[in-house]
C-alpha cells in the first residue's frame, strides 16, 4: 500500500509542487487549502489529488480535517507543514493583527496540524514531518519581523520534536527555501525584488517550486531515515547555515 502524505497549503505555490512531486513519487496525496476554492478546483482537475478545506489556525478544524482525510485515504504517514502567509510591513507600522495572523498560521499551524496525528505515527512506528520554514527565519528580513519570528520558531519546533520522534522512527526536518518564484514573491514590489533581493542571490535567479519539492521527496523517503532535526537550506547560496 502506498504511504499517505498530507500537504498543508498544498494546492498553490510551493505546496502545489510538493503535492505533485509526492504523487509522482508514488504516494497517495491529499492537499489542504484555506479558502481559494477556485484554485483548489483547478488543482484537483489537473492532478486528481483530493483537496480538503480547513483553517490551520484552528486546532479543532485540524482534528476534524485530519480525521476526514484518514477516513478517506488511510493513516497519514507523511505530513508537510507548508501552509504559510506573509503580512510584510516595517515594524514601526506593524499592528497586532499583522503579528497574530502570521504567528497563528505559520507557527501555531504546525502545532495544530502535527499534534492530532502524532500519536498515530508513534503507534505505527513510522512518520515523516517536513516543515517548510524559510531563509528569513534563519537570517531575519527587514519588513518581516512577524514572519521571521514564526519561521525561526518552526526551526525550534523541528529540533525539539525530532528528539521525541526518534525512538519511534519518526523524523522531523525543516526545509528553508530562499526566494522562490511564487505568488508570495511576486507580491514584493518589483523595484525591491530587482534592486535589493536578486543581487543577494549568488546563483542570480529565483528558485523554482519544483526545486523545493524535490527536497521534500528526499526527506520523505526511506533513504533519509538518518536525517532528523535537520534544516535543509535551498536558497541559491543566499545564506549559508546548517
Ligand atoms: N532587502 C533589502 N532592502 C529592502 C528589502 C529587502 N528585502 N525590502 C525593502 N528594502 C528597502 C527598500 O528598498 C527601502 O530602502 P530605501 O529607502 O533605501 O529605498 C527600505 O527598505 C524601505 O522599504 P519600502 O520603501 O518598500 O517601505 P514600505 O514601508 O513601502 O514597504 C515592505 C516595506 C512592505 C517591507 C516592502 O519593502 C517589501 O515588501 N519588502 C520585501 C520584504 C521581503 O523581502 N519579503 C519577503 C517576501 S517572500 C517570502 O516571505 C518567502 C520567503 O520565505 C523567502
Amino acid at each position: 500500500m502506498a504511504r499517505v502524505a498530507l500537504v498543508s497549503g498544498g494546492t498553490r505555490g510551493i505546496g502545489k509542487a510538493i503535492s505533485v512531486a509526492l504523487q509522482e513519487a508514488g504516494y497517495t496525496v491529499a492537499a489542504t487549502y484555506a479558502g481559494n476554492d477556485e484554485k483548489a478546483a483547478v488543482f484537483r482537475a489537473e492532478t486528481g489529488i483530493p483537496t480538503f478545506r480547513w483553517d490551520v489556525t484552528k486546532y479543532d478544524a485540524c482534528v476534524a480535517g485530519i480525521a476526514s482525510v484518514e477516513a478517506e485515504l488511510g493513516p497519514i504517514d507523511i505530513l508537510v507543514n507548508n501552509a504559510g502567509i506573509t503580512r510584510d510591513t516595517m515594524f514601526h507600522k506593524m499592528t497586532p493583527d499583522h503579528w497574530n495572523d502570521v504567528i497563528a498560521t505559520n507557527l501555531s499551524g504546525l502545532f495544530n496540524m502535527t499534534q492530532p496525528l502524532w500519536s498515530g505515527m508513534r503507534e505505527r512506528g513510522f512518520g515523516r514531518i517536513i516543515n517548510i520554514s524559510s531563509i528569513n527565519g534563519q537570517k531575519g528580513q527587514l519588513g518581516q519581523v512577524n514572519y521571521s519570528a514564526a519561521k525561526a520558531g518552526e526551526l525550534g519546533f523541528t529540533k525539539a520534536l525530532a528528539q521525541e520522534g526518534a525512538a519511534k522512527n519518526i523524523t522531523v526536518n525543516a526545509i528553508c527555501p530562499g526566494y522562490i518564484a511564487t505568488e508570495m514573491v511576486e507580491a514584493i514590489p518589483e523595484k525591491v525584488l530587482q534592486e535589493k533581493i536578486l543581487p543577494q542571490i549568488p546563483i542570480g535567479r529565483l528558485g523554482k517550486p519544483s526545486e523545493i519539492a524535490r527536497c521534500v521527496v528526499f526527506l520523505a523517503s526511506d533513504d533519509a531515515g538518518l536525517i532528523t532535526g535537520s534544516t535543509l537550506s535551498a536558497n541559491g547560496g543566499q545564506f549559508f547555515a546548517g
